[in-house]
């Protein structure tokens, strides 16, 4: 009886020992499968020197094939017609409306010239539809520090963050929409007309003088600050880069050439596609299924709309494949967009040993209730592919305009050049940045990368409206102009 007994209990611990082994073998094989993939991923994202080199000569070309005619390449190269730039001798009281990808804001500023540079500024934040009144009750609500000669037409430097093909300094049509906008009747409208229609019903004396892209915006505030600005670039809920071209360069630019002899050229590069990128499965699928299929190719890799999605494709993919998350797929996973790049930031700076944050965040957005560390690396692992590529492309892309500017090799007189960028994900994702940063001065070598400064600039997109407002200011008298 015994015997028997003692058989029962050794055939159920051999059979609890054979699921353990099962259970042993399916997490090996499921890791196995995880890391087949994460292998994969990182393969085919790697952006090593080599394929660089060959994105940043794809960006020379394109940008010199932009230049050349209207439909000459992906890079639309658009004349802004700002041809000069805010030097600090800039006077006066100046209005701004900077409507972005996740930011509106409108601002006013107060310069006071070289000496006093920027003496007051204030802004507030509204809804695009509020825009006219929203700039009614701001100018309302004008204080003493501000100051305008009775009846005088207040001007408006607007940054408008599209793509738009401008007929002047102060005029513009939208060729497209990005960053999920989609308000189709606007498109092909000018822009300010639009504006200083909704501007007068609001009985306001005030009018556009400048329409300016963001990356206009934030060159001239650069510029205002530091002489050798002569880039900017974007790295937000989009990207775009904007430079000083000698207008002679331009040869679709038919018009007088400019007193300066420079103009500046919005490249919308997030339109920016080469054979070179590194493209997944991935990129492709969240491609076909966008609001833009097709566009914006260079954006869609490397901007914070979009590398938060793309790492939620690979997770899901993950899930599916290899149960990353637990036998059942989390719904959520499965929701496009959930995942925001700002999310992927937080999660991919966790510094905490057991990767806390990763678990919190999971269970925030995907309500994933628990994870192991492991998978919480994984998670890491992921965000870390995706943007060392895109920072490293970003930085292929800035190398490109340093090519097409002849200060990409080294030369006897090193000239200083700035370049001033801006937006959440280089602000917010200092890994990104860094990344980007790194590779950059790697590209340049080190005897030129000394010479090349990035610089922060600090929301300057607004003041830069601003700024340029004022440099092509008139200072009509409202009843003469209005
Ligand atoms: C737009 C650009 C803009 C960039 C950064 C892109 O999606 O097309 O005009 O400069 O985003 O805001």
């Amino acid at each position: 009886m015994r015997k028997a007994a003692a058989l029962a209990a050794a055939a159920v611990v051999a059979a609890a020992a054979a699921i353990a082994v099962r259970q042993r073998l399916r997490e090996a094989k499921r890791w196995a499968r995880v890391a087949a993939v994460l292998s994969d991923l990182q393969e085919r994202c790697a952006a090593p020197a080599a394929r660089l080199l060959q994105v940043s000569d794809a960006m020379d070309v394109e940008m010199r094939a932009g230049l050349a005619s209207e439909d000459g390449s992906k890079l639309k190269m658009l004349v802004t017609y700002v041809d000069s730039l805010p030097s600090g001798d800039e006077k006066g009281l100046f209005y701004a409306l900077d409507l972005g990808g996740t930011n509106f804001r409108v601002l006013r500023v107060q310069l006071g010239g070289k000496e006093q540079r920027v003496i007051k500024q204030e802004s507030v934040g509204e809804l695009f539809d509020f825009i006219a009144a929203a700039l009614a009750k701001f100018v309302a609500s004008e204080g003493e520090d501000y100051h305008l000669p009775e009846g005088t037409l207040r001007q408006l430097g607007f940054t408008f963050s599209f793509p738009v093909k401008q007929t002047s300094i102060s005029s513009g049509t939208l060729i497209k929409w990005t960053k999920g906008f989609a308000i189709e009747e606007m498109v092909g409208k000018d822009i300010v007309a639009e504006l200083n229609e909704a501007i007068k019903r609001q009985g306001l004396v005030m009018k556009v003088s400048t329409l300016v892209n963001d990356t206009v915006g934030t060159l001239a505030a650069g510029r205002y600050v530091d002489d050798d600005t002569m880039i900017a670039v974007i790295l937000g809920t989009g990207t775009n880069a904007a430079y000083t071209e000698n207008a002679h360069a331009i040869p679709k630019w038919h018009a007088p050439l400019p007193m300066s002899g420079d103009m500046v050229i919005n490249m919308e590069w997030g339109n920016f596609k080469s054979a070179h990128l590194p493209l997944t499965e991935f990129d492709q699928a969240l491609d076909a299924e966008s609001l833009n299929p097709g566009e914006q190719n260079y954006e869609k890799l490397t901007s914070g709309m979009y590398m938060g999605e793309i790492v939620r494709r690979i997770l899901l993919q993950m899930a599916q494949e290899a149960a990353l998350f637990g036998d059942n797929i989390p719904p959520k996973l499965e929701t496009p967009y959930i995942l925001k790049t700002f999310h992927m930031l937080v999660m991919h700076h966790d510094v905490s040993p057991d990767l806390e944050t990763v678990g919190i965040k999971l269970k925030e957005i995907f309500q994933i209730e628990s994870t192991s560390r492991k998978t919480r690396k994984l998670v890491v692992d992921v965000c870390e592919v995706i943007s060392t590529r895109g920072a490293r492309l970003a930085a292929a892309g800035i190398h490109g305009i340093l090519k097409k500017l002849g200060r990409a090799t080294d030369s006897p007189d090193k000239r200083r050049t700035v370049i001033a960028v801006d937006g959440g994900v280089y602000k917010y994702y200092t890994f990104f940045s860094e990344c980007m940063e790194r590779t950059l001065s790697d590209m340049l070598g080190e005897d030129l990368a000394p010479s090349v400064v990035i610089k922060p600039a600090n929301d300057g997109s607004g003041l830069g409206a601003a700024l340029l407002a004022a440099s092509y200011s008139q200072y009509l008298q409202a009843d003469e102009d209005y």
